[in-house]
């Protein structure tokens, strides 16, 4: 199966900031790559996207991607961005359950369930995010946990989990510079393989993609493994450079 590398600019940018990065990986994305990239941007920058992609023709091949959805289809929710917004935009994807948005914002496995359900809906490719913290880690949780936040949205979502992307992404592993180790990684990837495949026939084909870390240094020994079918790259995919990088790891 293709590879997805998805960048996820998190709250980061600028309308100048953007487009010097967006034209630095216009100019370096080989053709024909290996893998499917995406890149999730903050929602005020999706026309600025679209408007460069129509500029750098290597951009048009990147997925357009947003960093939530909302949970509601529309009306009185102040602030929020609905699927058929972000299909406006053109949007392929749309993370959902973040642990910031976890941890930050208080969403709970069900308003996360809902949020792939509204994207779904849409046309559009829910990026759901599960990993467990540090403490659950260390009390020998951590397949619990990633398996209670999954199956939350399988339940929700019926035969539909076909269509979604899993993000396995450990919390002490985000921005902090520790990566789990491909072995680490790994594991908790073929138990999420495993819950698919009890949920949908569809399972060996969907893309269960690592996120925490990710850099080149280390992207290259994580996508080797089996069950492991790209990445959701955070700080390097701010940088052009890191960024090729990971797509040219990708196999
Ligand atoms: P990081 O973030 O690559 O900066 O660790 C990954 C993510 O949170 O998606």
């Amino acid at each position: 199966m293709v590879a997805l590398i998805a960048g996820n600019w998190k709250m980061n940018g600028s309308l100048s900031a953007n487009e010097a990065l967006l034209g630095a990986l216009a100019a370096g994305l080989p053709g024909g790559a290996a893998a499917e990239v995406a890149l999730c941007v903050p929602a005020p920058y999706l026309a600025q996207f679209r408007a460069l992609a129509a500029q750098h023709t290597a951009l048009q091949a990147v997925g357009l991607g947003a960093q939530d959805v909302s949970a509601h289809a529309g009306g009185a929710y102040t602030g929020e961005v609905s699927a058929s917004m972000l299909g406006d935009f053109g949007c392929r994807y749309a993370i959902v359950g973040h642990s910031e948005r976890r941890q930050y914002h208080g969403e709970t496995d069900a308003v996360v369930a809902a949020k792939a359900q509204q994207a779904l809906a849409h046309g559009i490719t829910p990026i759901v995010c599960v990993g467990e913290t540090l403490e659950q880690r260390e009390a020998g949780q951590t397949f619990d946990v990633v398996k209670r936040q999954l199956a939350a949205v399988i339940h929700a979502n019926g035969p539909c989990i076909s269509e979604v992307v899993v993000a396995y992404e450990p919390v002490w592993a985000i921005g902090t510079g520790k990566t789990a180790s491909a072995e680490q990684a790994q594991q908790v990837h073929a138990v999420l393989r495993a819950q698919l495949q009890a949920a949908t026939a569809q399972a060996s084909r969907m893309r269960i993609v690592y996120g925490g870390s990710m850099n080149a240094g280390n992207a290259a020994g994580l996508l080797a493994q089996p069950d492991i079918n790209g990445g959701l790259i955070g700080g390097a995919s701010l940088k052009a450079a890191d960024f090729l990088a990971i797509i040219g790891a990708a196999r």
